[in-house]
């Protein structure tokens, strides 16, 4: 968890530093020159870039192992599916889950939410129920319980958001009712960077019996996630933005509610058994795994699960809030900037404007100095429309990134505004 803003802290205490120098001689995709000028990549919130050691793992996959799982009997499918069930694990691990049937593996944390809202919604939300999100989801956690709710005639309930962009905690609890089927809110804000109290909130919806999907893409790079400890239902989150490639992401869940779940998609895998009168289902996980899954993608999340863990998420976390303090002070005294998303629990994003000049200037004029940041709404329009603004300039922050980068920044910003002085 990060301190609060009053108290940021612009190194990491002593015993957290991680050996930067050395981390992006890992990531080969850095060390490169983007319109004559190095790189200094600050997109990680929408993706991160891959260590050596996940690019490996995938090729060495398909250069001695590539066979399809839980199918042969030949060496190269045993190879295959040991490989496949040891990411299960190794998620399982990552998450603090209790079993390893309780990760079923996805594309990436869109598809977990669907997946959800289309089986477990779809059983436990009927005409007159409510889903609650709140204003800071990402539009992958609210379109999913709008589709449901428009199918079902059930209502989506949106819990507030402060100036600040923390969520409303008393106005939430007064949403939460007898007809509340499901709690979906994200751990960390995507375009705010706010850190929700997940804990709080898990226990606030369930002294109404009401569980609780958390999507966690923008949290597991930065915090260290144990999801019996959080106490949540579900929890969602993609693999490329935690050092892993794309295509491949995790959904957690609680054993008996996975359990009492329908299937998802239908197809190879997920049976036990066929016939044209009555199909049954394969037990969970693989209930829920139709057809040949992303192998070398699950590999490639166990070895960025295994880069990650060496490092040490809290180190990691203190990295990156010192460089987030850094770049919020800095940032912030520039004159004409205005901050979007201060609450005092952040994680790895700095949403900002600079005058009225248009987000995509900014990124456009920043790209022209080798400086990648996101700029748009960021799949959050519901939080755009509650500042009152079409866009933002998001800077985000991964563990191999340097204060020299924010300063890089800090000057790129100062271009911009000279452009349009
Ligand atoms: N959800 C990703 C982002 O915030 C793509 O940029």
């Amino acid at each position: 968890m990060t301190a609060p803003a009053n108290q940021l802290r612009a190194t990491p205490p002593a015993g957290h530093a991680l050996n930067v120098e050395k981390i992006r001689a890992e990531f080969p995709i850095l060390h490169q020159q983007v319109h004559g000028k190095p790189l200094v990549y600050l997109d990680n919130a929408a993706t991160s870039q891959k260590p050596r050691d996940v690019i490996d793992a995938i090729s060495r996959y398909y250069e001695r192992d590539n066979a399809n799982i839980h199918r042969g009997v030949h060496a190269l499918s045993e190879r295959a599916t040991e490989a496949y069930e040891a990411a299960r694990c190794a998620a399982q691990n990552f998450l603090g889950a209790a079993l390893p049937s309780e990760i079923i593996f996805v594309r990436g944390t869109t598809e977990a939410i669907n997946l959800v809202a289309q089986t477990f919604g779809r059983t436990r939300v009927g005409a007159g129920d409510e889903v609650i999100v709140t204003t800071m989801e990402h539009h992958s956690n609210i379109v999913p319980w709008q589709m449901l709710c428009g199918e079902k005639g059930a209502k989506l309930r949106v819990a507030p958001i402060s100036d600040r962009g923390e969520l409303d905690l008393e106005e939430f609890q007064k949403l939460l009712g007898p007809k509340t089927r499901l709690v979906a809110l994200t751990h960390v804000s995507n375009a705010l960077g706010t850190i929700n109290p997940i804990r709080e909130i898990v226990r606030m919806a369930h002294d109404r019996n009401v569980p609780v999907l958390v999507d966690g893409a923008q949290a597991v790079p930065h915090l260290k996630v144990d999801v019996r400890d959080l106490g949540c239902d579900f929890y969602a989150f993609s693999g490329h933005k935690v050092y892993g490639p794309t295509g491949i992401g995790v959904l957690y869940g609680k054993s008996d509610l996975l359990a009492a779940m329908p299937p998802y998609q239908g197809g190879g895998d997920m049976i036990s058994s066929v016939t044209f009168e009555k199909t049954t289902y394969n037990k969970v996980p693989f209930k829920f795994e139709a057809g040949t899954p992303d192998v070398a993608g699950a590999i490639g999340l166990g070895a960025a699960f295994a880069y990650v863990n060496g490092l040490g998420i809290e180190k990691i976390g203190a990295h990156e809030h010192a460089l987030l303090a850094h770049a919020t002070e800095a940032v912030s005294a520039i004159p004409g900037v205005r901050l979007i998303g201060t609450a005092p629990q952040k994680a790895g994003v700095l949403s900002f404007l600079i005058d009225d000049i248009h987000p995509h200037d900014i990124g456009t004029i920043l790209d022209q100095e080798g400086i990648a940041i996101r700029t748009g709404h960021h799949c959050s329009e519901p939080v755009m429309h509650r500042f009152g603004i079409p866009a933002t300039a998001r800077a985000s922050f991964a563990l191999y990134n340097t204060f020299q980068e924010v300063d890089a920044l800090v000057r790129g910003i100062a271009k911009v505004r000279e452009v349009f002085a």
